[in-house]
C-alpha cells in the first residue's frame, strides 16, 4: 500500500525519475517479435496466455462512488451495479507455476457498461512495472532467454543489460520485499500506468490507481506458504468469495502539475491524495479452465467515454501484442 511501504516506493521513484529523461520517445515493437520472445525465454504452454498463465475466472459487480461521479463522466462511475469479468492469475508464463511463493499476482477487469460499452484493465501487485519502454522490456526478455546447453540464461548478459537499464531490477525488488500473499483477495493490485479522468465540464484529471483490498492485505510468513503447498490460492478464493469477503476498494491517486505521466516505472509522489472511485465486490468463481474470461484479452487501451490514456510508451505498446497473443491462443485451444 501507498501508506504502508512509503520509503520503498519513494526510492523506486527517485531511482526511476533520475535513469529516466522526462519524455522520452520509444518506437513500437513488432508484436509477433514480443510473443516469439516471450516464448524463447518462457517456454511456450499451447492455449495458455504467454504472461499469467496461471489463472482463473470470477465475476462481481462494480458501483461507482459520488467522487467517481465528480471526476469522470463514464457511466462506470453512475452508482448503478455495473457487471465485471474478473480474471486472477499468477505472474509469468507457467500454467502450473507455485502459488505460495513471492512474487506477481494479477487482476485483470473488464467493466460491462451500459449500451454495449466496455473497459479493460490489467492490474498487477507492483506499484511499477518491470520495464520503462517497449524496447527495454524486449531487450530484458532477450537477456534472459535461456543458452540451449546450458538451459539458464547466461549471467554475465543479464548482469550487463540490466547495468545498462537499471529501471528493470525495480519491480524485482519491489516483490523481493513483500511478503507471499495469502489470497488473491488479500493484495493490492496497481494500474502502474497514468489515466486521464475527464469530467462533464470537460476538465482532465490525471492519476495512477490501485485496487486495495477492503479487509486489508493479508499475507503468509514463509513457513505458512510451504505448509499450504504450491497450488492454494484458486481453492482459498471459492471459499471466500461466496462469503461476499473479496472486495476491492477502486481508489485514484490524484497527479499534481510535474508529475510524471509517462513512466509505468515511476510511482506519483507517496503524498499525493487519494480518492475512491467506488467498490468492486467479487459474486462467483468460474470452474477451472471455464468463465467468461478465457476467451478475453484484457487489453488496456480499451477505455470507456470519460477515460482517456496517458503517453506513457508501454501502455499503447500492450495492444497488439495482446491482440497477438489472443490470436495464438484461440487457434491452440484457449485455456484458463
Ligand atoms: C510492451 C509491454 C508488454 C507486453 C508485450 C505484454 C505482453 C502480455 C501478453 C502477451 C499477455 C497475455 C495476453 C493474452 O494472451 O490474453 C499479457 C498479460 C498480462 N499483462 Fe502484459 N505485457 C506488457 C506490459 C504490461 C504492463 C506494463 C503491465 C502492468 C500493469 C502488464 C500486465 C499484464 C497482466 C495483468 C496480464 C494478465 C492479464 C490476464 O489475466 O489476461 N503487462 N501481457
Amino acid at each position: 500500500m501507498f501508506t504502508s511501504s512509503p520509503p520503498l516506493l519513494t526510492v523506486l521513484a527517485l531511482a526511476a525519475a533520475t535513469l529516466m529523461p522526462v519524455g522520452t520517445a520509444s518506437a513500437q515493437v513488432d508484436p509477433n517479435r514480443f510473443l516469439d520472445q516471450f516464448e524463447s525465454t518462457f517456454g511456450k504452454h499451447e492455449g495458455f496466455r504467454r504472461s499469467g498463465a496461471k489463472g482463473v475466472c470470477a465475476v462481481g459487480e462494480f458501483v461507482g462512488s459520488a467522487q467517481g461521479r465528480a471526476l469522470s463522466t463514464s457511466s462506470a462511475f453512475s452508482g448503478k451495479p455495473v457487471g465485471v469479468i474478473v480474471r486472477f492469475s499468477v505472474g509469468g508464463a507457467n500454467p502450473n507455476a507455485p502459488d505460495n511463493t513471492r512474487g506477481q499476482r494479477n487482476m485483470a477487469l473488464q467493466f460491462n457498461l451500459p449500451q454495449g460499452e466496455v473497459w479493460q484493465m490489467g492490474n498487477i501487485s507492483a506499484p511499477v512495472f518491470g520495464a520503462a519502454t517497449p524496447e527495454q522490456f524486449l531487450g530484458r526478455l532477450q537477456s534472459l532467454q535461456p543458452d540451449p546447453a546450458t538451459k539458464a540464461a547466461d549471467p554475465a548478459r543479464v548482469k550487463a543489460f540490466a547495468d545498462a537499464n537499471p529501471e528493470v531490477l525495480l519491480q524485482g525488488r519491489y516483490f523481493a520485499s513483500q511478503p507471499v500473499p495469502a489470497s488473491f483477495g488479500g493484495v493490492n493490485y496497481w494500474g502502474v500506468h497514468a489515466f486521464g479522468f475527464v469530467n462533464a465540464q470537460g476538465s482532465t484529471q490525471f492519476g495512477k490507481w490501485v485496487f486495495e483490498p477492503v479487509s486489508g492485505t493479508q499475507s503468509l510468513s514463509d513457513e505458512q506458504a510451504k505448509t499450504l503447498g504450491p497450488a492454494f490460492l484458486f481453492s482459498e478464493l471459492r471459499q471466500r468469495v461466496p462469503q461476499g469477503s473479496v472486495a476491492f476498494d477502486f481508489n485514484l491517486q490524484l497527479a499534481q502539475p510535474g508529475d510524471r505521466l509517462d513512466s509505468a516505472v515511476t510511482p506519483l509522489p507517496d503524498d499525493r491524495r487519494k480518492v475512491t472511485l467506488g467498490r468492486l465486490t467479487l459474486t462467483s468463481v468460474a470452474a477451472d479452465n471455464q468463465g467468461d474470461c478465457v476467451g478475453i484479452t484484457f487489453n488496456p487501451m480499451v477505455l470507456p467515454k470519460g477515460v482517456v490514456a496517458s503517453a506513457d510508451p508501454m501502455l499503447a505498446a500492450r495492444a497488439a501484442p495482446y491482440a497477438v497473443g489472443l490470436g495464438r491462443r484461440l487457434t491452440e485451444g484457449a485455456r484458463q
